[in-house]
């Protein structure tokens, strides 16, 4: 591999309808049950030897908007959404080498469950899972769970450091030896090298050891998305992979240089976790024809400002609803997603709520790309060259068999004639991949 190359990695918005009311979605809104879709496109993302999909999730419906879940319901906004964890192993099944990462929140899953679904699929893939690590940012998942309200922000992430650490040991609780298998002696398992861990924290507790085994990983890959002060020392702790959510390249820079100074301090080397950048090109034959579509998605999306404003509300819980549209955004506040906060507010100026909102995407695009496949590659190893790493993260709003092809069959052979991205995996697992370059 060349020493520019980089990661490419998938940000699937739930298992659910894709790209609701969008052309080239086939029947999506009668098929999407049956997640044929979701396994081609792992296919397809095995077959261009990205590093992993990540399937998002939330439990519950959004609310946030105008104290009502219509607007969510009525343009499928997140929901339906269906368990990560079922299509992660049939995506399992349909791949090869690809990382499959599911979503895995700390308020719907005990510590004990979430260590023996990932260890399992660890298992089962030979490898290949990881885990999208989330504390959840919504009062009304934490009603689903049988709680009130979900605790205060940087509370989470203190619980989640527990949580992470109850996880961890229940991987190491067997040992990578502990299967004997030895026939003569009839013995399976050395009772000396599977141990209890015991744990008594603050907010947690567990005995293990797991009962599931050990992980031919030892751990699975984590993933980590939260990017407010706390939300990056937490990555910078455990994580192994970060979706970084900001725009322009001087912000990705210093967020990538943030997270590697807190590792040093760690004592963890940089170069063991790969921070990779959402985006989502308008790829087309011309470069004219894809200035043209870049034109009709934007005029689109000035068309919806209630959507994009639920979208914000559901990530922050501010009710936008009964905001002026033509005042000045302000000085806002939230115990939901911080950063997506800050970067709202950071672009948004002294503008008026109705500019700001109009421009906003809720999946926190770093650059915007538009071009023919060899034109957008060559500005991705720009951008790479600057940033310093790691890689991308697809995010589409528009997934279908069309755009799926597009980004796999298209521009993912430009990046590989440029040298820019692997055309062959060189490890069975996920992790060692990801930390090939
Ligand atoms: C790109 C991106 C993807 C995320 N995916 C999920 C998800 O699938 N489920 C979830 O509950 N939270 C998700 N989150 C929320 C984060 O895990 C985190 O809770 C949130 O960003 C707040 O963290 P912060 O305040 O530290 O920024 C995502 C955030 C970002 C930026």
């Amino acid at each position: 591999m060349r020493s520019n190359a980089f990661h490419l990695a998938w940000f699937l918005q739930g298992s659910s309808v894709q790209a609701w009311g969008e052309r080239w979605t086939g029947n999506i809104s009668e098929e999407w049950m049956v997640p044929d879709l979701f396994l081609e496109l792992a296919r397809s993302m095995d077959r261009a030897c990205f590093d992993y999909m990540l399937l998002e999730d939330t439990s519950y419906v959004g609310e946030a908007y105008g104290n009502s879940r219509d607007i969510y319901l009525k343009y499928g906004m997140s929901v339906p959404r269906q368990d990560p964890s079922v299509v992660a192993s049939l995506m399992i099944a349909a791949t090869s080498r690809l990382g499959i990462v599911p979503t895995l929140a700390t308020y719907s899953y005990p510590p004990y469950l979430v260590a023996r679904l990932l260890g399992t699929l660890d298992q089962v893939s030979l490898g290949r899972a990881g885990w999208n690590m989330v504390t959840g940012s919504s009062d009304f998942v934490a009603m689903n769970f049988g709680r009130d309200r979900l605790p205060e922000h940087d509370t989470r992430y203190d619980m989640a450091d527990e949580y992470i650490d109850i996880v961890t040991r229940l991987w190491d609780s067997w040992e990578p030896d502990s299967m004997i298998a030895d026939r003569e002696s009839g013995i399976l398992i050395d009772p000396k090298k599977v141990h209890a861990i015991n744990y008594e924290g603050k907010y947690y507790s567990c005995r293990g050891p797991l009962n599931s085994g050990p992980l031919p990983q030892g751990r699975a890959v984590i993933a980590q998305a939260g990017g407010s002060p706390r939300g990056r020392r937490f990555a910078a702790q455990h994580a192994d992979t970060v979706v970084a959510h900001v725009k322009g390249v001087d912000a990705m820079k210093a967020y990538r240089d943030d997270i590697r100074r807190m590792m040093r301090e760690l004592g963890r080397d940089p170069s063991t976790c790969k921070v990779l950048y959402l985006i989502a090109p308008i790829l087309a034959d011309t470069e004219e024809e894809a200035r043209n579509r870049a034109a009709q998605r934007a005029a689109a999306a000035g068309r919806n400002l209630d959507v994009r404003l639920a979208q914000l509300a559901k990530i922050t819980n501010i009710d936008f609803s009964s905001f002026d549209l033509d005042a000045p955004v302000g000085e806002l506040t939230t115990n939901g997603h911080q950063q997506s906060l800050a970067e709202f507010l950071r672009k948004a100026g002294k503008r008026t709520l109705r500019e700001a909102i109009t421009d906003y995407t809720s999946s926190g695009l770093s650059v915007d790309l538009v071009g023919t496949p060899e034109s957008v590659a060559a500005q991705m190893g720009e951008v790479m060259e600057e940033v310093g790493g790691d890689g991308f993260l697809f995010s589409l709003p528009n997934v279908s068999r069309r755009t799926i092809a597009e980004v796999t069959d298209g521009l993912v052979p430009a990046l590989q004639q440029r040298g820019l991205t692997r055309k062959s995996y060189a490890h069975k697992q996920f992790r060692d991949n990801l930390l090939e370059f």
